[in-house]
C-alpha cells in the first residue's frame, strides 16, 4: 500500500489532517499560468505541447504543495481526439462542430484517438517523473454524458437541451455516441495510467440535469462499465467520480459503479452524503469556489465545517466545482496552510 496521503485516502484510511487538491488548480488565477497563456498558442496547443504542459501541472505543486498534481488538459481533448472539430474561444468558452446524426457519429473515429493523444500521455509520464515525492499524479476525463453534451450542443448551455432532447427522442443514436464514449474512455485512462497516472476522475459536470430514471441510464451505467473496465485493467488505480448537481445520488452511484471516492459539488451536504456511502469510500470536496475568492474568516469557517462533518471517515479535501479566475492565490496558499495546521 503507498504512503502517499490521497492514496491512503482513496484506500479507505482517514488521513488527518486531509489531504488537499483544488479542481483548476493549474490556469488563470495564477500569475506564472497567464504568463504561459500570452506567450503560446491556443489551449488545444498548450494541452498538446509537453513542455507546456508540464510545467503548468506542476506549478501550483511548487507553489502550495498540494497533495495532488492535476493533469492539465481538459475533457474536451477526447472529442477533439476523435476528430471533431475543437476550438476554444477566450472568453467564450469551447466551440464544437456540433454532432447530431447517424453522419456524425460515423466520422468519429475511435482510431486516431492513441497516435492523437500521444502528447497528453508524454506529459504524464514527464510530470510523474518530476512530482515530489509525496504528491500524487490525478489523470481524467470527462464522464461520457457530459462530453456528449458539448459534443451535440457545440458549446456550453443553461441545460443542454438538444442532448436530452437526442436521449429522448433518438435513443438508438444517443446510444451509439455514448458507446463511442465508453469505450474511448476506457481506453484513454487506461493510456493515462499505463503513462503513469496514479488515480484517475471522471467528471460528470452536468449529471444533475438528468432525470432518475435517465441519471441511472446515461450517467451510473456508463461509469460502472468504464469502473469495470479499468478495474480489470489496473486493479490497484483509484477511481473518483464527480456526479455534480446530483449529491443526493452519491450512495447510489459509488454502490452501482464502483468507484473509490465521490466528489461532491458546493450545494451537497457533506455529512448526509456521506451517511449514504460505504464507510471505506473517500469524500472529495466541497468548499464554495465563492469562499475560496472571499477568503479570511467566512473561508475558514466554511473549511472548519466541511472538515467537521467528515472527521473520521476518508476525506480528500477539495472545492465544490473549479476554482475560479479572479481568485487571489494568496488565499489559497491560506486555505492550504489553514488545513495543514488543524
Ligand atoms: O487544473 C485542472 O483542474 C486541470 C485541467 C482541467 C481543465 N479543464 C483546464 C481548463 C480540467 C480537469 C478541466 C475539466 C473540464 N473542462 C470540465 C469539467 C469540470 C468542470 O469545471 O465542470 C469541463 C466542463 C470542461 C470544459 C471546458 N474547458 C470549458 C467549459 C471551458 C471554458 C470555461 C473556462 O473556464 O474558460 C474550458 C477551458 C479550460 N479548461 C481552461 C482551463 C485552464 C481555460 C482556458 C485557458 O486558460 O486558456
Amino acid at each position: 500500500m503507498s504512503h502517499k496521503p490521497i492514496l491512503r485516502a482513496l484506500a479507505g484510511e482517514a488521513v488527518w489532517p486531509p489531504p488537499v487538491w483544488l479542481m483548476r488548480q493549474a490556469g488563470r488565477y495564477l500569475p506564472e499560468y497567464r504568463a504561459i497563456k500570452d506567450s503560446s498558442g491556443g489551449f488545444i496547443a498548450r494541452c498538446t505541447t509537453p513542455d507546456l504542459a508540464t510545467e503548468i501541472t506542476l506549478q501550483p505543486i511548487r507553489r502550495f504543495g498540494m497533495d495532488a498534481a492535476i493533469l492539465f488538459s481538459d475533457i474536451l481533448i477526447l472529442p477533439w481526439a476523435l476528430g471533431q472539430d475543437v476550438t476554444f474561444i477566450d472568453g467564450v468558452g469551447p466551440k464544437l462542430g456540433p454532432i447530431r446524426s447517424a453522419e456524425g457519429v460515423d466520422m468519429l473515429s475511435p482510431a486516431r484517438v492513441a497516435d492523437a493523444t500521444a502528447p497528453v500521455l508524454e506529459t504524464v509520464r514527464r510530470v510523474r517523473a518530476e512530482l515530489p515525492k509525496d504528491c500524487t499524479l490525478i489523470g481524467f476525463a470527462g464522464a461520457p454524458f457530459t462530453v456528449a453534451c458539448y459534443m451535440i450542443e457545440g458549446a456550453g448551455s443553461r441545460d443542454f437541451p438538444l442532448t436530452r432532447g437526442m436521449a429522448y427522442a433518438e435513443p438508438a443514436l444517443f446510444g451509439r455516441l455514448m458507446d463511442v464514449l465508453v469505450k474511448s474512455t476506457i481506453a484513454y485512462l487506461s493510456a493515462q495510467i499505463s503513462a503513469g497516472a496514479e488515480a484517475v476522475m471522471l467528471f460528470d459536470t452536468w449529471a444533475g440535469m438528468l432525470s432518475p430514471l435517465q441519471f441511472r441510464q446515461h450517467v451510473v451505467t456508463p461509469a460502472a462499465l468504464i469502473v469495470e473496465a479499468l478495474n480489470a485493467r489496473h486493479p490497484d488505480v483509484p477511481i473518483i467520480g464527480f456526479p455534480r448537481l446530483a449529491g443526493m445520488y452519491a450512495g447510489l452511484y459509488a454502490e452501482r459503479t464502483g468507484v473509490n471516492g465521490v466528489a461532491l459539488d458546493t450545494g451537497t451536504d457533506p455529512a448526509r452524503a456521506a451517511a449514504t456511502l460505504p464507510d471505506s469510500v473517500a469524500v472529495q470536496g466541497n468548499l464554495d469556489p465563492i469562499a475560496l475568492l472571499a477568503g479570511g474568516a467566512a473561508m475558514r469557517a466554511e473549511t472548519s465545517s466541511i472538515l467537521d462533518a467528515l472527521s473520521g471517515r476518508p476525506h480528500i479535501f477539495n472545492l465544490g466545482h473549479g476554482i475560479l479566475p479572479q481568485t487571489n492565490p494568496d488565499h489559497v496558499a491560506e486555505l492550504v496552510e489553514f488545513l495543514r495546521n488543524r
